[in-house]
C-alpha cells in the first residue's frame, strides 16, 4: 500500500502575500491556493522554504484523517477551452473529445497546466494564433506553451528558463526544440513568442523580449495581476488585440504586421 504524503497548508499574510505564492510556484510544489487579497492558503508538498519576502507565515494544523487534498484528486483532463485540453500522460483523452490535447506530466517544473496563468496564455494563443514560422517560450517552466506551439505545427521552437529543472523538463517535453538555460537574451529572434512570469519578472525582461519578437506574428504576455496589466500593457508599443483573465491573472496578446523583417 502507498501513503499519500499529508500537505502542509500555510497562510501568507500581508501586501507581498500575492509575491510570496509567485515565488512559492517557482521553488516549492505548491498543489492548491485559495488566494484573498492579503491573505493566501497555500497547500505545499513539503515543508515552506525560507520565504524572502517581509510575508507573515503561519503554518495551519492539517489533521491527516480529513485532510481532502492530496495533490492527485486534480489529476483530471483540464478544458482550457472547449477544443482544448490539457492532461498528464496518466489521465485518459475524455471520450468524444477531438480538440487540441496537450499533454504534460505534473511535477516536474511549473506548467502543469493548472495555473490560472498558464490558461490565460494558452487561451490567448488559442484565440490568436497566427502560425508564426518561428516561436518563442520565455519562463517556458514544463514547456508546456512551447508545445502548444508545437502541436498546432510550429516548426522551429525555442524556449528558455534561468531555473534548471525547469529546462530539463520542457526539453524533455519537446526534444526538438532548443531549450535554454537563461533569460529572453538568450533566444533567437522569432516571430511569435509567449512570456508567463511574474509582472516584476516581465518587466526587466521586457527590453529583451521585445528586440527577440520580429512583431510578425503573435505576442502573449501572461501572468498579471489586475493592478499590473496596466503599467505591463504601456511598455509594448502595439494595441491590445485579445485579453483573457482566469481568476487573478490576465494575459494580453499583440498581432504582428505579418511582414517578415
Ligand atoms: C509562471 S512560470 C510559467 C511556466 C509556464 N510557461 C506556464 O505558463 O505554465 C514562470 C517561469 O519563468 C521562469 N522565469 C522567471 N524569470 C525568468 C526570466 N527572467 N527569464 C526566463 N525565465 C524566467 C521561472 O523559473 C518559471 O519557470
Amino acid at each position: 500500500m502507498t501513503c499519500t504524503p499529508v500537505p502542509r497548508v500555510y497562510e501568507l499574510r500581508g501586501p507581498l502575500a500575492a509575491t510570496a505564492l509567485d515565488w512559492l510556484h517557482v521553488h516549492a510544489e505548491v498543489q492548491g491556493a485559495i488566494e484573498g487579497d492579503e491573505l493566501i492558503t497555500v497547500w505545499l508538498a513539503e515543508a515552506a522554504p525560507p520565504l524572502p519576502f517581509a510575508v507573515h507565515v503561519r503554518e495551519l494544523a492539517v489533521d491527516p484523517a480529513a485532510s481532502a487534498i492530496t495533490g492527485l484528486e486534480n489529476d483530471a483532463a483540464i478544458f482550457v477551452a472547449a477544443d482544448l485540453l490539457v492532461r498528464p500522460p496518466w489521465v485518459e483523452r475524455p471520450a468524444g473529445f477531438s480538440g487540441i490535447e496537450l499533454i504534460v506530466p505534473r511535477g516536474g517544473a511549473f506548467g502543469s497546466g493548472e495555473h490560472a496563468s498558464t490558461q490565460a496564455a494558452l487561451r490567448c494563443l488559442h484565440a490568436v494564433w497566427d502560425a508564426p514560422p518561428t516561436f518563442a517560450d520565455i519562463g517556458t517552466g514544463s514547456g508546456i506553451l512551447a508545445l502548444y506551439a508545437h502541436v498546432r505545427g510550429c516548426p522551429s521552437i525555442a524556449a528558455c528558463d534561468i531555473d534548471a529543472a525547469s529546462v530539463a523538463a520542457a526539453q524533455e517535453l519537446l526534444p526538438a526544440a532548443a531549450v535554454h538555460l537563461g533569460g529572453a537574451e538568450t533566444m533567437p529572434k522569432v516571430a511569435g513568442l509567449v512570456a508567463n512570469m511574474t509582472a516584476s519578472e516581465l518587466r526587466a525582461a521586457m527590453p529583451s523580449i521585445l528586440a527577440r519578437w520580429r512583431q510578425t506574428h503573435v505576442l502573449v504576455l501572461s501572468g498579471l495581476r489586475a493592478t499590473e496589466v496596466d503599467d505591463i500593457a504601456a511598455l509594448v508599443p502595439h494595441a491590445v488585440a485579445h485579453r483573457v483573465t482566469v481568476d487573478a491573472f490576465t494575459a494580453l496578446a499583440y498581432r504582428g504586421s505579418a511582414v517578415v523583417r
